[in-house]
């Protein structure tokens, strides 16, 4: 028999209340995801993914519906998520070190054994020798690799991440999605992941969830077939491209249901 879903959303809708009335951030969004299982939630600016996530990490209420992980209603942040944020956010006056184990002395854990599989974290994503840096001595994506492993140093159940490599530029971000990829296959755990990258969500998803504007909603639900371990290569398979191709036109029908004029042009270079 299959295993229930671990994270369940179930008619989840989000109305902000504004000095200039409210705001629906979500309309309506329900869908499951299993343990273990990397998916993205893929759409355009502004559809309500940020507000999406920060509901699962339960660090915003819902306004409608009700959001469950591992059979139990989020209330709050907890201890088995892990985050990752689009700026890593890291202490400026601590060690990478430091930054990666801060979470285990908020959580008040035994530092000695955080510290060494914290070590093996950033030496896992390339940081090794870098540990007693600052964050300003660090290049933006070792930063964000900090901001990956601190948010594995507790070994949470679940990753949850907003647009992380965003902010990087391009070779960098492919990097990135290498170095996420082979954390992946290591630790195996539940992982959400926000992205405006169409290739980026193919490159490292099980599963993209499309969303789209006004209503903001889950508008597709694509199985991405690669087997892992994946590399880069698997990039220039034809098949990768058609999926790219049928994520672009499910993107281009939200933007028409919108009834927003964006032509071919534009979308393909916001969505490259
Ligand atoms: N705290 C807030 N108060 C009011 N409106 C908000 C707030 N957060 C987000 N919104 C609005 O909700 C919509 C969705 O935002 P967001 O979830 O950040 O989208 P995305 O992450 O997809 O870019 C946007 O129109 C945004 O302006
Ligand atoms: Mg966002």
């Amino acid at each position: 028999m299959e295993p229930p879903p671990q994270i369940v959303v179930d008619g989840v809708r989000k109305v902000y209340e504004t000095p200039s009335g409210p705001v629906e951030a979500v309309a309506r969004a329900s869908f499951t995801i299993r343990r273990r299982e990397f998916v993205s939630i893929l759409g355009p600016s502004g559809c309500g993914k940020s507000t999406l996530l920060m509901m699962i990490a339960g660090l915003d209420p819902a306004s409608e519906g009700s959001i469950t992980v591992d059979g139990a209603p989020v209330t709050g942040p907890r201890p088995e998520f892990g985050l990752v944020f689009q700026d890593a956010t890291l202490l400026p006056w601590k060690s990478a070190l430091e930054n990666v184990l801060f979470p285990i002395r908020m959580m008040r854990r035994e530092v000695a054994p955080a510290r060494e599989r914290a070590m093996r974290l950033l030496d896992f994503v390339g940081l090794g020798g870098f540990e007693g840096k600052k964050p300003h001595q660090l290049s933006g994506g070792m930063r964000q690799r900090v901001a990956i492993c601190r948010a594995l140093v507790h070994d949470p159940e679940l990753l949850l991440m907003d647009e992380p490599f965003s902010a990087l530029d391009a070779i960098t971000r492919d990097e990135m999605n290498v170095a996420l990829m082979d954390i992946w296959d290591a630790y195996h755990k539940t992982g959400v992941f926000i992205t405006h990258s169409i290739r980026e969500a193919v490159f490292l998803s099980d599963r993209v969830l499309v969303m789209a504007k006004r209503p903001s909603t889950v508008v597709a639900d694509v199985t991405i077939p690669f087997p892992r371990p994946r590399d880069m290569s698997i990039q220039e398979d034809p098949e990768f491209n058609r999926i790219c191709g049928e994520l672009r036109a499910r993107i281009e029908e939200g933007y028409a249901r919108a009834g927003e004029a964006r032509g071919p042009r534009r979308s393909l270079k916001a969505f490259a």
